[in-house]
């Protein structure tokens, strides 16, 4: 959506606190013996308490209120009876809407004490975020957002998942602008515009650059013999600089 009022600025404003507190509690009580159902359960209970609702529940009829992926799961990890271990490599992913403004925002992270390398891609997930962020602001192109990630990725020996994007958000949980590629294409030409609204994702990885989808459930995005990390803001393009509505 383009944000053009103050009402726009506001409602995107309030669903983004709400998926960021729910994002932030999910990762506090992500402890070692909790199951992801379990997580899952906390995120409806503070849905609920503001008013708010689920977006891939809502939108997508998707088997759980947030997407929790676990390790070899890289994105849309259906909440289940999956236990989380001390150095699991954990992806959290809120997106809800409230008084119809959506939201969008994921992180991974590691439980306790992990491999070097988990700790790495999380970091670098985060490095990959900023640099694209200073290239949010009227008239960039996408593809300056997807080059600066394949750059962070690169500089650290690390690479990006081709086949996972960001997206514009706003209205709903997915709208124009499609797909923000996380590295450089020449078609990858979409403006950004004044009071745009974008959920901006990049995935670092290992070794693969694509992920596959699970046959068994037909949501889950898997990866062979790589760990995959994402960082995840809904931001609002202004000339006056990115504002991040999931704080
Ligand atoms: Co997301
Ligand atoms: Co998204």
């Amino acid at each position: 959506m383009i944000v053009k009022t103050e009402e726009d600025f506001n409602g995107l404003k309030e669903i983004g606190k709400i998926c960021g507190a729910i994002r932030d509690e999910l990762v506090q009580c992500t402890k070692p013996g909790i199951t992801t159902k379990e997580l899952d359960e906390i995120a409806a209970k503070m849905f609920e308490k503001a008013g708010a609702q689920s977006a891939p529940k809502g939108e997508y009829d998707f088997p759980g209120i947030t997407c929790i992926s676990v390790n070899e799961e890289v994105a849309h990890g259906i909440p289940g009876g999956r236990t989380i271990h001390e150095g699991d490599l954990v992806n959290i992913d809120v997106s809800g809407s409230k008084n119809g403004y959506f939201a969008d925002t994921g992180i991974s992270f590691v439980v306790g004490k992990g491999e070097e390398i988990l700790q790495k891609i999380c970091d670098v997930a985060k490095e990959a975020f900023d640099a694209g962020l200073e290239k949010v602001k009227p008239g960039s192109k996408t593809s300056a957002l997807g080059k600066a990630v394949q750059n962070v990725a690169k500089k650290h020996g690390l690479t990006v998942i081709k086949n996972l994007t960001g997206h514009g958000v706003g209205r709903a949980i997915h709208e124009a602008p499609d797909h923000i590629f996380n590295y450089f294409s020449r078609w990858d030409d979409e403006i950004l515009e004044e009071g745009m609204v974008i959920a901006f994702e990049p995935f670092i990885s290992t070794l693969e650059e694509e992920v596959f989808l699970s046959e068994v459930d037909g949501w889950t995005y898997l990866t062979d013999e790589s760990f995959v990390a994402q960082y995840e803001h809904t931001i609002i393009v202004t000339k006056e600089g990115p504002i991040i509505t999931t704080v």
